[in-house]
């Protein structure tokens, strides 16, 4: 599938870079031609000759050797790629990547490429976590920078947790992914996700606690796939994921419109916490308090549901219509009753009573909830929880 493929891999001064000498290698198995590069860090850790030698061709390594026109130049290395891998990333130079700062040659070929560029993160756990190195991760999401890994597990320096590399044929999976390859390339399907506001009057709206976080992820997961995504997105509070097609709703109304508008697809998930009512006649104008002290009396309509109504589409619905149940209590069983009442496919349950930090959080537990019976997952983080629900969507479209 690489065969013929261009990959630029630029390899950051981490103990895991003795692993991209082995990616090296399974890419060319695979009819990859690699160009490397070494920052002046990672030539600590492996050779430039042996880099080399594994790549077939010359390894680069400082800025100021490229200014010689007669090799090639900066600008000309970064788009002769058709992707650009950065493996292992360091803290470091994700700092650098998300702050845009271009001082040496690896950092100034990410600056000036027009090509999708790739990340295997490798750091100590702490560094992992760190909140900067956490704002640099939100803002190369932000910047459509994809990732693979890390992995949690144990590492080099003796601690355990996120922050080891990714193996070399789980970036070589990512890498046939971004480059359109992966098992949902060509595959379209909608996410829809963040709460709706049905607005009371132009200052004052309902809605439900919605970060978003987890239909983002899921978003985020199907792209890595190769799948082409369409989010239907009400107004969440973590942005959406680049490289998908965004569109921004506010009512439970305009979600259902943009999400016919968006079909056919082959899934739909229904992530988003839609309000289930809206003010029936929302007011043109501020409401203001009564001298009487008397509330004001709200009308409600019920909102269309959006999974339901895309479930049971004849013609026209996706082959698997995935929909999610918050509840707070009796899980399961609500969870199974919605599945028949809305008929979906897939049901994902989580309990969302406050105690779990669940709501808002950055993990979740799960059971997912099949014509086949119920799967409990463990407590994961949403980004895992996304991708392993992307898994099965690629594997139950065949
Ligand atoms: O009935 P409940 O709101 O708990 O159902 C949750 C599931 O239904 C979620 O997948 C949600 O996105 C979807 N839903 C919808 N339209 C609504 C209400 C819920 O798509 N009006």
């Amino acid at each position: 599938m690489l065969s013929g493929k261009r990959i630029l891999l630029i390899i950051g001064g981490g103990i895991a870079a003795y692993k991209s000498l082995d990616l090296i290698r399974r890419l060319r198995e695979r009819g990859a031609a690699v160009t490397p590069v070494l920052t002046r860090a990672a030539e600590e850790f492996v050779t430039p000759l042996s880099v080399a030698a594994l790549a077939g061709g010359k390894c680069y390594g400082h800025l100021f050797d490229l200014t010689d026109e007669a090799e090639m130049g900066h600008i000309e290395l970064s788009r002769a790629a058709d992707l650009v891998v950065v493996a292992p990333a360091t803290a470091d130079l994700m700092a650098k990547m998300a702050g845009g700062h271009a001082d040496d040659l690896a950092s100034t070929l990410l600056m000036a490429t027009d090509k999708r560029v790739l990340i295997a993160p490798a750091m100590n756990v702490r560094m992992w976590l760190h909140r900067a190195t956490q704002r640099n991760i939100a803002t190369l999401r932000a910047d459509d920078v994809r990732f693979v890994g890390p992995n949690e597990g144990d590492m080099a320096c003796g601690e355990y947790g996120p922050g080891r590399m990714a193996e070399p044929l789980g970036i070589v999976a990512a890498i046939e992914a971004a480059m359109g390859d992966g098992p949902m390339a060509g595959r379209h399907v909608i996410v829809t996700s963040g709460p709706t506001h049905e607005p009371i009057d132009p200052v004052r709206y309902i809605a439900n606690r919605s970060s978003g976080a987890q239909g983002t992820a899921l978003a985020r997961a199907l792209r890595d796939l190769g799948a082409r995504v369409t989010f239907v997105t009400g107004p969440a509070s973590v942005p959406p994921p680049g490289g998908v097609e965004v569109v921004r709703v506010e009512t439970a109304i305009e979600m259902l419109e943009a999400v016919k508008a968006a079909l056919p697809a082959e899934a739909a998930v229904f992530a988003a916490a839609v309000a289930d009512w809206r003010v029936t006649h929302a007011s043109a104008s501020k409401m203001k308090k009564d001298a009487s002290g008397k509330a004001p009396a709200l009308d409600f309509a019920e909102n269309p549901d959006i999974l339901a109504t895309v479930a049971q589409m004849t013609p026209g619905r996706p082959k698997l219509v995935v929909g999610f149940a918050a509840e707070t209590d009796d899980v399961i069983a609500h969870a199974r009753a919605k599945r028949a009442r809305k008929q979906c496919d897939w049901i994902v349950a989580n309990d969302v009573r406050p105690a779990t930090g669940i709501m808002g959080g950055t993990e979740n537990a799960v059971t997912l909830i099949t014509a086949e019976g119920a799967e409990e997952w463990p407590r994961l983080p949403k980004d895992e929880v996304a991708r392993r629900l992307a898994a099965g969507i690629a594997a139950a479209l065949g």
